[in-house]
């Protein structure tokens, strides 16, 4: 099929539309991305199938902190980086900008649940959780797919995000090989036949 057509990115619309609210959706959002509706966007990005990882540091005050993240990436084998992006209205932007290390958790197809917990407002993101502790004492799940210990390489601006570039020190396999896939805005899991 042919990508649709659009004139919503050429100069002179882009100019015309720059700063106003988005016509196509309620969200009351400022069209920043002239001449592209939000909701729309948003929901056309959710075709791309992800999995998904809660990272987590240490507070300054060397509190456990973690969220959910699906912005997770492959960036270098040599030398091995990642990268990841969190919303700049994060409570935990400054936290994670300061920490020396953090941990991408890769979340099993069982671990719905604690993708729901760090991306929630509960004071204690980890209660009930078990875990053990990484380089730098960063929390790291039990019951993940896969692990990544990072030192906090660099920050990029990303828009409305800050995009931070992770040096992987080290990392592991774990037992749960089925990951938990995010699509369309739904929880899904790999229907494996081999
Ligand atoms: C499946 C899933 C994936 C998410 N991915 C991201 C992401 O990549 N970046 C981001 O900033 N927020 C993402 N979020 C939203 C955050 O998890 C949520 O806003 C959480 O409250 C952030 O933690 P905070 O309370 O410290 O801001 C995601 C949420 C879910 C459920």
């Amino acid at each position: 099929m042919t990508p649709p057509t659009s004139t919503a990115n050429s100069p002179e619309t882009q100019q015309a539309v720059a700063d106003l609210p988005c016509q196509t959706c309620d969200s009351g959002q400022v069209l920043s991305a002239k001449g592209l509706c939000c909701r729309d966007f948003r929901s056309t990005l959710g075709n791309f199938a992800t999995g998904i990882t809660v990272i987590t540091a240490l507070s300054p005050e060397g509190e456990p902190i973690g969220v959910t993240i699906s912005s997770f990436n492959s960036v270098s084998l040599d030398p091995p980086l990642i990268l990841w992006s969190l919303s700049l209205n994060s409570p935990n932007i400054e936290a994670f900008s300061s920490a020396s290390h953090y941990a991408v958790n890769v979340l099993a197809a069982d671990q719905q649940h604690i993708s729901d917990g760090f991306a929630s407002r509960k004071s204690d993101r980890f209660a009930g959780l078990s875990f053990s502790r990484g380089l730098s004492d960063v929390p790291l799940l039990d019951g993940c797919c896969a692990w990544f210990e990072c030192t906090n390489e660099a920050h990029y601006p990303g828009g409305d995000h800050l995009i931070f570039v992770g040096h992987v020190e080290r990392f592991a396999q774990g037992e749960a090989e089925s990951p938990l896939i995010f699509h369309n805005a739904c929880y899904r899991k790999l229907n494996v036949t081999e």
